[in-house]
């Protein structure tokens, strides 16, 4: 049997995922590459961390030229996280002819062209598959399965950590902060979590998504984002009477041609796909106009979902027998499609607002509303006989900049306290 030298770059919750995988299914997965995989080497940035009896200690180094000018190293696994020196790792390691195997969704989204040109030109692979959704082949779904449609929206929920903070929020009624410290201690969460928590990496995976799906490759920070920081135990309970349930999604739709991107917490009703996706798994509908609607479920984060898509993209590349003409992939093209302004998004929303409780005071609101062609769909009030109350609404469908342009006129109002949420609602009533 042929034998194979790969080395990670990194062995925290992926690495250690990527490791176990290997050994537990090392039979399976010599059989399927038609190689034996052995570690060579794994960078690391701590050499006394305990990495487990099992891993031979001799295999970790803190220097990356012990790797890059290793010719007998084919395959490098990078599974470090962060900007630099990812980048210049993986730069180093196509230049040295080495293929590579990435779940850095924030180098893929951002200099992912480059490098998919640079290892182009150099005749060697980048995988990507587990930067998107963690374990679900979502990357290979839409390149390889789903070439044949004409994408028409993509809906997903892409990020475990507030999908797990979320869901406990929901069910059980736990704080934001016990349940980010869960994730985290499960491994979900990005070693800085404010990634996670303000909606970046679900961005980052969302700028995947579209490159693959459109062919369009739009500027990172031109995409919508908010994060779910601002969600607080009591917009969970309105959600619930109201019957919806919240969730981070990441959208984007071809709206006449123009694609309309945003990530943002959502209130979608009880009966919606997503509704029911919990804890760390991940969603992801997608409409093609050949396929109809399509849904990917699974677990979107974690060492061995992970670890399932990193290791699957090195026995795709040792499948092809490492042949630069069948692992090459070549960049998307780049179409021309116009992106949407925010302003010009179409969807529903709760607003929760804390008034004076005065007569009149529903009555200024839904004026500036109406005059601003939002119609309000339901009004709830809680709080009676105290000088502030709370006044929660749900509206009907209306533009964004109609809505901005409501809020900015409601602040001003002597009877209203303040506006203490705004949360977007997506396919919700019929109506
Ligand atoms: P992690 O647990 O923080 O592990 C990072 C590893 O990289 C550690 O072993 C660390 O070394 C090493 N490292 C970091 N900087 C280094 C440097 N400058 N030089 C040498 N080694 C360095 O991260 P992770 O959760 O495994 O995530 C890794 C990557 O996978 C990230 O791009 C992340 O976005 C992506 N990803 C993660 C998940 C998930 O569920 N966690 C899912 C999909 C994709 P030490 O151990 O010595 O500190
Ligand atoms: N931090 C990421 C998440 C890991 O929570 O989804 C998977 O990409």
């Amino acid at each position: 049997m042929n034998k194979v030298k790969i080395a990670l770059l990194g062995f925290g919750n992926v690495g250690s995922g990527v490791w176990k995988i290997l050994s537990s299914n090392e039979e399976e997965i010599t059989e399927r590459a038609g190689y034996k995989v052995e570690v060579a080497k794994i960078l690391v940035r701590d050499l006394n961390k305990n990495r487990g009896a099992e891993v031979p200690k001799n295999l970790f180094t803190t220097n990356p030229d012990e790797i890059f000018e290793d010719d007998d190293i084919k395959i490098i696994v990078e599974v470090m996280g962060g900007m630099e020196p990812a980048k210049d790792y993986m730069e180093r390691a196509i230049k040295s002819k080495k293929h590579v195997v990435t779940a850095n969704k924030l180098a893929i989204a951002t200099i992912g062209d480059d490098l998919l040109n640079m290892a182009d030109e150099e005749g060697v692979a980048l995988r990507y598959e587990a930067s998107v959704a963690g374990g679900i082949p979502i990357i290979h779904g839409i390149e390889e399965c789903l070439t044949a449609n004409k994408i028409k929206e993509i809906v997903g929920i892409i990020n475990g950590t507030t999908n797990y903070i979320l869901t406990k929020m929901y069910l059980e009624n736990m704080s934001f902060n016990d349940a980010l410290k869960e994730a985290q201690e499960k491994g979900y969460a990005e070693a800085d979590p404010t990634s996670d928590v303000e909606g970046y990496d679900p961005l980052y995976k969302l700028r995947i998504l579209t490159s693959l799906a459109f062919g369009e490759r739009v500027d990172v920070n031109s995409i919508y984002r908010e994060g779910i920081s601002n969600i607080e135990a009591i917009d969970v309970e309105y959600a619930k009477e109201f019957g919806y349930v919240i969730k981070l999604l990441a959208i984007v739709k071809d709206v006449d041609d123009v694609l309309e991107l945003r990530v943002h917490p959502t209130m979608i009703p009880a009966r919606h796909p997503l509704a029911n996706v919990n804890d760390s798994f991940n969603a992801v509908l997608i409409k093609g106009n050949a396929v109809g609607d399509l849904m990917f479920y699974g677990r979107g984060a974690g060492d061995l979902p992970t670890g399932s898509a990193v290791v699957g993209d090195v026995i795709s590349i040792l499948r092809n027998n490492m042949d630069l003409n069948k692992v090459v992939d070549k960049p998307n093209r780049v179409s021309k499609k116009k992106v949407n302004n925010i302003e010009n998004a179409e969807t529903q929303y709760y607003i929760r607002t804390t008034v004076k409780d005065v007569p009149g005071v529903l009555a200024e609101i839904t004026t500036i509303l109406g005059k601003n062609n939002v119609s309000v769909l339901s009004v709830i009030q809680k709080g009676k006989g105290q000088e502030y109350v709370t006044l929660v609404f749900v509206t009907h469908k209306t533009f964004e900049g109609n809505m901005m342009k409501s809020l900015e006129e409601i602040k001003e109002l002597s009877s209203v306290q303040k506006i203490d949420n705004v949360i977007r609602v997506e396919n919700g009533y019929k109506g």
